[in-house]
C-alpha cells in the first residue's frame, strides 16, 4: 500500500462568469480542486495551508475514518478550524472502500466551491471491476456558480431567511452554454469519447441547494456504484443525485458520431413552490470522429429533460438500488438494538434569549430546522473540540447538550401540508429550542433510524448524512411511516449502503447501521441551509471492550490550534 500525499493551498483568486469577476476560495486556484486518487488500502496524507481569510476545516466524505475521528474534518466537533495563515495534516487511510467519494470544506459555505473528487481505485486493479473495464474514468461534479458572498449568505440562513439561490448550475465548474455574458456564451463541460469505448463517469452532487437530474442526449446509463459500494448494474436514462451522494455510471459510446449535450437540471419541490429559474447547466459528449473543423456545425443533440418537479423520479432512481451481494462487506444485522424516529422539520425560536415564542411574539422568533424538534447548536463559547472534550472525559465546555429523544415530542400528520401552513406560529411543533443535541451509542450497538421528513419543509427532500459509518438503506415510502405496515417490507438482503440516504419528499427512509467506529460523528442534512439551520446532531459511539476498537489518543498537533506556516513569505 502507498503513502499518497498532496498538498492543498487554500486561496483566494478571481474567477469571472456571466460578466463578473469574483473572489472564490478554491484550492490549488483551480474549481473544482485536484481529484486525490487512491488504490483501496492507501494511506492519505494531506497538507492544508490556509491562504483564505476564513477558518476552514477539510472533511473526507464517506471516508469511514475507522478509529480515526480526528481526522474527519469537521470544525468543533473534530477539531478547532485552521485559521488563516496556518497549516494542519490530515493522515488516514483508505480501506475496505471502492468507487468515488469527495472531499469539502466543512465550514458553512466555502464547500460551495472548496471541494473535489476522492478515487478507490480496487486493489486487484481496474480489472477487477464487476462491470466492463472503462476505457476511460472522469470525475464529474455538478456544482453551484454564486455571485453572493457566502460567508454573507450563510450567516442569513443561520438566522433563518430562506430565499437565496445561486446564479447558475456547473459541471466541472463550468456553466454552460445556457448562459451567457452579453450574449457571449459561457463555456460548457466538454467529453471527449471515442466511438464504440466505455466510459466510466464518476458523478458526485457538490451542490449546496438541490438534488439534480442528469442525462446525455442518446445515450443509456448503467449505474454500478453510489458512495463508494458496488450497487446491482441498472440501466436508466436519467441519473438523479443529492447533494453529497455519488453515482457511478457507465456509458457508452454508442451512438452515431456526433455531438449529445450533457444537460444537469436542479430539481424543485413541487408547486406552489418559491420562484425559481430554471438554472440548467450543459455539457457536451464530442465524438473523436466528427471532424474538428466541422464542429461547430454538426448539431447537437439535446436530451429531453423530466420535469423540474418531478420529484417521484427521484424516488423510484433511488429505490432501484441494491448491494452487490458479492460486495456486501458486512452483513446487515438481522435486528436492531435501538430504534428512533426522527422527524425533519422546522420551528420557530426567540432570537434574544433563546426561549420559544409564545403566540404573538413572532417579531423575535426565527426560523430554524430540528430534528426531532430540536434545532442544533454550538456554542461560540465552546473552546475544546467535541471530540478533544470527550476524549479526555469532560464535559464539554459551555455546551448545553440534550439528548436526542427516540421521537418526536408528539406525533401529527408529518407529510399532510393542509394541515401545517407556512408560518410561524402554525408551523411550531412543540416549542423549538436550540442545544447541542447528542445521542449516545455504546459500541456495536444495530441502530435503526426512520428518517420522517415533514410538511414544514415544503415539500423539499434531505439528504441525510451520516460521518464514519455507512447506513444500509432498508425502505423508503412516501406519506407517513407506519411501523407494522413498512418495517415488514425492509429489504435485509442486499440493501444499499450508502453514507448519505435521500429521504424523499414528503416521505421516510428507513436505515440500519452498527455504531463500531468510536468518536464523535455528525448526522446531518446535506443540504446547507438545513445544516446551517441546525438539521444536525452528533452521534457519541463510545469505545469497544478492548484497545484494537478503542479510540486511540489524538495525534500530538490536534491538541494545537493549529500550527502556524513557519514560512510566511509567499
Ligand atoms: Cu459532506 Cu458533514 O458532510
Amino acid at each position: 500500500a502507498a503513502n499518497v500525499e498532496h498538498t492543498f493551498l487554500v486561496s483566494q483568486v478571481n474567477m469571472t462568469h456571466l460578466c463578473k469577476e469574483m473572489l472564490v476560495t478554491v484550492v490549488n486556484g483551480q474549481l473544482p480542486g485536484p481529484t486525490i486518487e487512491v488504490t483501496e488500502g492507501d494511506s492519505v496524507t494531506i497538507h492544508v495551508i490556509n491562504r483564505s481569510p476564513y477558518n476552514i476545516t477539510i472533511h473526507w466524505h464517506g471516508v469511514l475514518q475507522l478509529l480515526n475521528c480526528w481526522n474527519d474534518g469537521v470544525p468543533m466537533i473534530t477539531q478547532r478550524p485552521i485559521q488563516p495563515n496556518h497549516n494542519f495534516t490530515y493522515q488516514f487511510d483508505v480501506a475496505g472502500q471502492v468507487g468515488t467519494l469527495w472531499w469539502h470544506a466543512h465550514d458553512a459555505f466555502l464547500r460551495a466551491t472548496v471541494h473535489g473528487a476522492l478515487v478507490i481505485w480496487p486493489r486487484d486493479g481496474t480489472g477487477s471491476y464487476p462491470f466492463p473495464k472503462p476505457h476511460m474514468e472522469v470525475p464529474i461534479i455538478i456544482g453551484e456558480w454564486w455571485e453572493k458572498d457566502l460567508a454573507q449568505l450563510d450567516r442569513n440562513f443561520s438566522k433563518g431567511y430562506l430565499d437565496e439561490f445561486s446564479s447558475g448550475s456547473t459541471i466541472n465548474g463550468k456553466l454552460g452554454d445556457l448562459f451567457n455574458c452579453s450574449g457571449v456564451l459561457e463555456d460548457g463541460y466538454v467529453l471527449d469519447v471515442e466511438p464504440g469505448k466505455t466510459y466510466l463517469l464518476r458523478l458526485i452532487n457538490a451542490a449546496l441547494f438541490s438534488e439534480y437530474f442528469l442525462k446525455i442526449a442518446g445515450h443509456k446509463f448503467m449505474v454500478v456504484a453510489s458512495d463508494a459500494n458496488y450497487v446491482n448494474p441498472y440501466t436508466t436514462d436519467v441519473i438523479v443525485i443529492a447533494p453529497g451522494e455519488t453515482v457511478d455510471a457507465i456509458v457508452i459510446a454508442d451512438a452515431a458520431p456526433g455531438r449529445y449535450y450533457m444537460v444537469a437540471l436542479p430539481i424543485q419541490a413541487p408547486p406552489p413552490d418559491l420562484q425559481t429559474p430554471e438554472y440548467t447547466t450543459r455539457g457536451m459528449v464530442e465524438y473523436s470522429s466528427v471532424n474538428t473543423s466541422r464542429r461547430d456545425d454538426v448539431p447537437a443533440v439535446a436530451p429531453e429533460m423530466p420535469n423540474q418537479h418531478d420529484t417521484i423520479k427521484s424516488f423510484y432512481f433511488h429505490g432501484n438500488l441494491s448491494s452487490l451481494r458479492q460486495e456486501q462487506r458486512a452483513q446487515v444485522p438481522v435486528r436492531a438494538d435501538e430504534h428512533l424516529f426522527i422527524t425533519l422539520g422546522l420551528g420557530s425560536i426567540c432570537r434574544r434569549n433563546g426561549q420559544s415564542c409564545k403566540r404573538g411574539g413572532n417579531l423575535e422568533s426565527m426560523l430554524v430546522a430540528n430534528m426531532n424538534n430540536i434545532s442544533f447548536h454550538l456554542p461560540a463559547a465552546m473552546t475544546t473540540p467535541f471530540l478533544q472534550a470527550h476524549y479526555y472525559g469532560c464535559a464539554p465546555a459551555g455546551t448545553g447538550t440534550r439528548e436526542l429523544a427516540d421521537r418526536p415530542p408528539r406525533a401529527f400528520n408529518y407529510t399532510d401540508g393542509a394541515l401545517i401552513t407556512f408560518g410561524p406560529e402554525e408551523m411550531l411543533l412543540e416549542p423549538t429550542s436550540r442545544a447541542t443535541v447528542v445521542r449516545r451509542f455504546r459500541h456495536g450497538t444495530a441502530v435503526d433510524v426512520v428518517f420522517q421528513g415533514t410538511a414544514m419543509l415544503q415539500g423539499d427532500s434531505n439528504p441525510m448524512h451520516l460521518h464514519g459509518h455507512d447506513m444500509f438503506v432498508l425502505a423508503q415510502g412516501l406519506g407517513n411511516y407506519d411501523a407494522a405496515r413498512d418495517s415488514a417490507r425492509y429489504n435485509l438482503v442486499n440493501p444499499p449502503r450508502k453514507n448519505t440516504v435521500l429521504v424523499p419528499s414528503l416521505g421516510w427512509a428507513a436505515v440500519r447501521f452498527v455504531a463500531d467506529n468510536p468518536g464523535t460523528w455528525l448526522i446531518h442534512c446535506h443540504y446547507e441551509f438545513h445544516l446551517s439551520m441546525g438539521m444536525a446532531a452528533v452521534f457519541i459511539v463510545e469505545d469497544g471492550p478492548t484497545v484494537d476498537t478503542s479510540l486511540p489518543p489524538p495525534p500530538r498537533y490536534f491538541l494545537e490550534a493549529s500550527t502556524s506556516v513557519s514560512s510566511s513569505s509567499s
